[in-house]
């Protein structure tokens, strides 16, 4: 059992705030990633769980027990730096069984056991050949491995990695992935994941945490944070390409209203007050592109093509604003004429002051659908 709560935790250098009053609760067992740009406070998160700082308000508790000031040792992770520090002078093999080595009575392992768990994880890493060199003989990616292999061989409470995959290469990295979440599930060792990268976090999380400028965004599953957006960061930082935004309003018109974006209008059958702004948010993959007119379909232009291979994403301008569909490749071509659908029963409606989502007002939007 081991689950990881931080209460209003708030961590500062000098006059800039790292982590701003972030609470967050990972289950027992959990696969939990911190997601955010460059900066946002994810190592640092990382590093007020590992005890590797302090911060300055709030707690951090584990399994219910207060361990916000309580040495690394006396908590009980394994931690994989996002610069991973190997010891040069001994092998792969000493490396990777040093946390257990070092350990060893204490956990009553025989030599012979530890071996079999370096070279169990070795395997799982790819990294089997490499158990006799010096890790200067190692290039950055392998390093990389020789540096998740030390952490995963420990069966600590928690499992703590920053960005663990990101030298590797493409292929290395999905494989990788796959392994690393089978080993997690199997083992069930509560672990907090730090990325950019999007895609790993979708692949691995069970829930994530969106952050920016040391603040979480959002929690959810991949499904929530992806399909249901709290705010228009989130909107914007998942997706590729991302949520296309447009600026619209709603006005009343006869009986109801009419929602007007660039080049796109659509009735509504209810009516605002008076004229509202909103931010209109649509997934490139809602969008259809179609070569013939027909009703509820809306004029554009395409800009850019770039294949991505079965699909293509197709930049086009529409009443002077841009829009991403991401749609099968039919060749299309830059300066072409076509039409686009929206699927209405997909849009999102964000507050153009907060950047908040308005959940009712994109119900009332999607509710029209068909
Ligand atoms: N030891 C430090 N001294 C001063 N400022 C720091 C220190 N560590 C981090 N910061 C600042 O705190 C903020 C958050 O840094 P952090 O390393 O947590 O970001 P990150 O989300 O891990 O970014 P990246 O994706 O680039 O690794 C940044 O603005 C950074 O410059
Ligand atoms: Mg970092």
């Amino acid at each position: 059992m081991a689950s990881v709560r931080l209460e209003g935790v708030v961590k500062r250098f000098g006059r800039a705030t790292a982590v701003n009053r972030v609470t967050l609760e990972v289950g027992d067992g959990e696969f939990f990633v911190l997601l955010g740009p460059s900066g946002c406070g994810k190592t640092t998160t990382l590093r007020l769980i590992a005890g590797l700082e302090y911060p300055d308000e709030g707690r951090i508790l584990m399994d219910g027990e207060d361990v916000t000031y309580k040495e690394p040792k006396e908590r009980n992770v394994a931690m994989v730096f996002q610069n991973y520090a190997l010891y040069p002078n001994m092998t792969v093999y000493d490396n990777i069984a040093f946390p257990l080595n070092v350990r060893r009575k204490e956990i009553g392992l025989t030599r012979e056991e530890i071996r079999e768990k370096v070279l169990e994880v070795a395997r799982m890493l790819q990294i089997e050949e490499l158990l006799d060199r010096k890790p200067g003989q190692l290039s950055g990616g392998q390093q990389q491995r020789v540096a998740l292999a030390r952490a995963l061989v420990r069966r600590p409470r928690v499992w703590l990695m920053d960005e663990p995959l990101s030298n590797l290469d493409a292929l290395l990295r999905v494989a990788m992935r796959a392994e690393l979440k089978r080993l997690q599930k199997e083992l069930g060792i509560t672990t907090v994941y730090v990325t950019h990268d999007q895609a790993e976090a979708m692949g691995l999380a069970d829930r994530i945490a969106v952050m920016n400028r040391g603040k979480v965004v959002q929690v959810g599953t991949p499904r929530e944070v992806f399909h249901e957006p709290s705010h228009i960061f989130v909107a914007t930082f998942l997706g590729s390409p991302p949520m296309n935004i447009l600026e619209c309003t709603i006005e009343p018109r006869g009986g109801g209203g009419v929602v007007k974006c660039p080049g796109i209008e659509r009735p509504l059958q209810w009516s605002p007050g008076g004229v509202e702004r909103i931010y209109l948010g649509v997934r490139p993959e809602f969008i259809r592109v179609e070569r013939s007119p027909g009703p509820g379909r809306w004029e554009a232009t395409v800009e850019v093509v770039e294949p991505l291979g079965t699909e293509a994403v197709v930049t086009l301008t529409i009443g002077g604003a841009i829009v991403k569909a991401k749609v099968l490749d039919e060749g299309y071509r830059p300066g072409e004429t076509v039409y686009l659908e929206l699927d209405w029963s997909r849009v999102q409606a964000f507050d153009p002051e907060t950047g908040r989502a308005i959940g009712e007002l994109a119900r009332t939007l999607r509710g029209l659908a068909g």
